[in-house]
């Protein structure tokens, strides 16, 4: 197996911190998997194309970087299974679904990270989460030293989701992803900016609309370093909306299918007087105030902090706690928000 010592992680994370890692090592193959023991996995933070983890202490636990790579498609009367190795790059591969005539994920085109991460925090965007097409992931248990298969629904996948990112936290690996799709394809145009392209409605015309939405709202982190969404959107009960509701009417919110409803954290955070703020070489972008930018700051630290400021200002203002989407990585491996002041 590929392993490097004193290895920066400056390229290898969207925030671009200079971060070193004594170890990292590539696993290619389910043998190389088995190199590593349950206790060596413990102690390690696996890494996909670092799209949303933010290094925050003097330097990074051991990484795994996950580096299987392929792609098979099966086909049946009404489907097509497809079948994906987690080192793949996830737009690389909703390209070539959509070249080869099999759609679905033309709305999560251009979202940064490798295929084996976006099960772990179910990636979505403009209306489809990935677990939409999600049949069963394979995974690699340290412990057992075993491939085993999770169903969609043991997946347990939720907004921003998953069983991956909770129970089975640096237990193992995702090492393939399983998709199924209908031959028989729907849109999913009903988000703003997508209702009005015209008919007949191709995926390709939603592939292009979504790259052009995402490209004039989001920073491409090789300019302005950041990992996207920093907050998710905090989903509310009806008791904690309506009176808010009441004093902001114009508040952006999406009613869910429980009766919750999800708010916009970018929204929250603009109408604090946070969007374009900057401190220590880090800030909220001007644009899209849900994105956090790196500057010029060579320590996540200052992230972190900016990140608290954030929190307390929406707090103070909506009595609304913003959780943060991006995972925070310490010298030792994930830190809980409570290790980083970002619970409140
Ligand atoms: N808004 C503001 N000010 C801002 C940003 C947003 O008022 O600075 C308002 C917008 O005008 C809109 C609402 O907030 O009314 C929602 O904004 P937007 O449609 O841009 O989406 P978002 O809720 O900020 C979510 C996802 C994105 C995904 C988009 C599109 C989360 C945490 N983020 O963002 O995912 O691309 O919807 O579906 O759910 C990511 O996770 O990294 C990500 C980019």
């Amino acid at each position: 197996m590929k392993i490097r010592t004193n290895f920066s992680l400056q390229t290898l994370n969207s925030f671009n911190v200079p971060v070193i890692t004594a170890e990292i090592c590539f696993p290619s193959t389910l043998q190389e998997l088995a190199e590593i023991t349950a206790e060596k996995a413990a102690s390690s933070y696996i890494l996909g194309e670092g799209t949303n983890s933010l290094f925050c202490q003097e330097s990074a636990p051991t990484i795994i970087k996950p580096s299987l790579m392929g792609i098979e498609i099966t086909e049946s009367d009404k489907n097509f299974k497809v079948k994906v190795a987690c080192g793949q790059n996830w737009h690389e591969f909703v390209l070539f679904c959509i070249n080869k005539g099999i759609f679905g994920l033309e709305n999560l085109a251009l979202i940064p990270g490798s295929v084996g991460a976006a099960p772990v925090q179910n990636i979505g965007a403009y209306g489809i989460e990935v677990s939409n097409f999600i049949d069963y992931v394979s995974w690699f248990d340290f412990a057992e030293q075993k491939q085993i298969n999770f169903s969609n629904e043991e997946c347990r996948f939720g907004y921003r989701e998953s069983i991956f990112k909770q129970a089975l936290n640096g237990k193992g690996i995702i090492t393939h992803v399983n998709f199924k799709f209908a031959k028989a394809w729907q849109p999913e145009n009903r988000y703003h900016g997508l209702n009005d392209l015209p008919t007949p409605i191709t995926p390709q015309a939603i592939m292009s609309k979504v790259i052009q939405l995402r490209q004039a709202k989001l920073p491409e982190p090789k300019e302005l370093p950041n990992a996207g969404s920093f907050f998710k959107n905090p989903i509310v009960t009806e008791a904690v909306f309506k009176p808010l509701h009441h004093q902001y009417p114009t508040m952006p919110y999406y009613l869910q299918e429980n009766g919750a409803i999800k708010l916009a954290a970018g929204w929250l955070i603009e109408q604090s007087g946070l969007k374009g703020y900057r401190q220590r070489g880090v800030g909220v972008h001007e644009n899209q105030a849900l994105v956090l930018i790196n500057y010029e700051s060579k320590q996540g630290e200052n992230i972190v902090a900016l990140s608290v400021y954030i929190q307390e200002k929406v707090m103070a203002k909506f009595n609304i706690k913003l959780v943060p989407e991006v995972r925070f990585i310490g010298v030792n491996g994930e830190l809980s928000s409570s290790d980083t002041g970002s619970e409140s």
